[in-house]
């Protein structure tokens, strides 16, 4: 395993005492509600689309100079309280040499889906050397971003075995459900190909800095409690234990969760992330107490005039409020999923101060 400094980001020493998002994800009481955004480096704005004109988005993840640049532009655009690290869920496989792309306007797209055992286990495993530009542009950041903490993250092992088997983005899941159902052999030995590597990719990134994780399940909203707890909670649990001794947060984040939340905030993490389905309240409710929730405003909110959009964010603050009375420690400041591209970048940057303001 790769070694986790005891002084995180050894080499560049940033204090980060005073930073709302790490407060907040500590359960401690920030000085201003900490705000960032899924996919908040990405289409939405228009020096994204410039610099990665012309680029392949998986080569572009290796770069670590346009990594750097493009993680730091939403947090220069629009004052956010943390920056995510500008990657994919899948960059981790494409570097241990698993034949995929990401296609614009797609998702990515696996030349040959995983569907046998013999295919499981010619798997390639990561190693950290291979994700070293990774580390490189993390180290870049360390510096660029100053005061403003910066999130490493991974995708959990169900959602990228969700695409490892149907070769690409599924509405249904099916092919993966029935391996999961009809083969569960095979099943849990690509979770455990994937859990390892997903470990190494995390500890990397902890090795060269970031302040926290989040692990995205996107994807586990498809599934029963009962398979859930079966044929992928054990392995997310594994994940969260193996990155326990960093000591940053971990958040755990998945879309249309409602049925899962409580055991996927029982899993080993700080920050439980909620979808816009159901309000943080409820969310509190059914997580029980001691957790600090992360969300969630509907994203297409943002298409909506910027008074409807200021008073949205007030019904999500209030819940969170609500939330705080039932023994939530605190809030984070999000939307339910990412930012969609299409989304004008201003109304972002004003969702931002005015969840700032109040
Ligand atoms: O700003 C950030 O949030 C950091 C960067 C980030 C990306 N992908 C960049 C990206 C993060 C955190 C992800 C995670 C990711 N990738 C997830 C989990 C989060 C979620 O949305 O549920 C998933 C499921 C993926 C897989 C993936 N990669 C999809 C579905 C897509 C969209 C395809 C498309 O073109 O609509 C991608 C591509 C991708 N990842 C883009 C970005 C900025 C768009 C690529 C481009 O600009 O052409």
């Amino acid at each position: 395993m790769t070694e986790i400094p005891a002084a995180l980001g050894a080499e560049v020493r940033r204090d980060l005492t005073d930073a709302p998002f790490l407060a907040a994800a500590r359960g401690a009481t920030p000085s201003r509600t900490p705000v960032w955004f899924m996919r908040q480096a990405g289409r939405s704005l228009p020096e994204y689309r410039e610099i990665r004109a012309g680029t392949n988005m998986l080569e572009s993840c290796f770069d670590p100079a346009l990594v750097c640049e493009v993680t730091a532009q939403p947090v220069r655009r629009h004052d956010v309280d943390a920056a995510i690290l500008f990657s994919d869920i899948v960059v981790p496989l494409k570097a241990a040499g698993v034949g995929l792309d990401i296609v614009p306007g797609v998702g990515p797209v696996v030349d040959e889906p995983v569907r046998s055992a013999a295919q499981v286990d010619a798997l390639p495993a990561l190693d950290a050397d291979q994700v070293a530009p990774v580390s490189e542009a993390i180290g870049l950041l360390l510096t660029e971003l100053g005061t403003t903490p910066l999130i490493g993250f991974a995708g959990a092992p169900f959602t990228l075995a969700s695409y490892l088997v149907e070769g690409g983005p599924s509405r249904n899941h099916e092919r993966t459900k029935a391996m999961m159902f009809g083969a569960p052999e095979i099943w849990h030995r690509l979770m455990d190909r994937l859990t390892i590597d997903t470990i190494t990719s995390l500890r990397a990134q902890l090795a060269a800095g970031v302040d926290a994780v989040q692990l995205f399940d996107s994807w586990a909203g498809t599934l029963t409690l009962a398979d859930y707890r079966e044929f992928v909670r054990p392995y997310t649990e594994r994940v969260f234990a193996a990155v326990a001794d960093a000591g940053v947060p971990r958040i755990h984040f998945g879309v249309g969760t409602g049925e899962l939340l409580a055991d996927m905030a029982s899993v080993g993490t700080e920050v439980i992330g909620v979808d816009w389905r159901i309000p943080l309240d409820d969310a509190a409710r059914r997580v029980g107490p001691g957790m600090v929730l992360q969300g969630n405003l509907d994203p297409a909110t943002l298409f909506a005039d910027a008074q409807t959009v200021a008073d949205r964010a007030d019904l999500v603050l209030a819940a969170a409020d609500r939330a705080r009375e039932l023994g939530a420690t605190g809030h984070i400041f999000n939307l339910g999923h990412g930012v969609l591209p299409d989304t004008d970048a201003d109304a972002i940057t004003r969702l931002v101060a005015h969840v700032h303001d109040r």
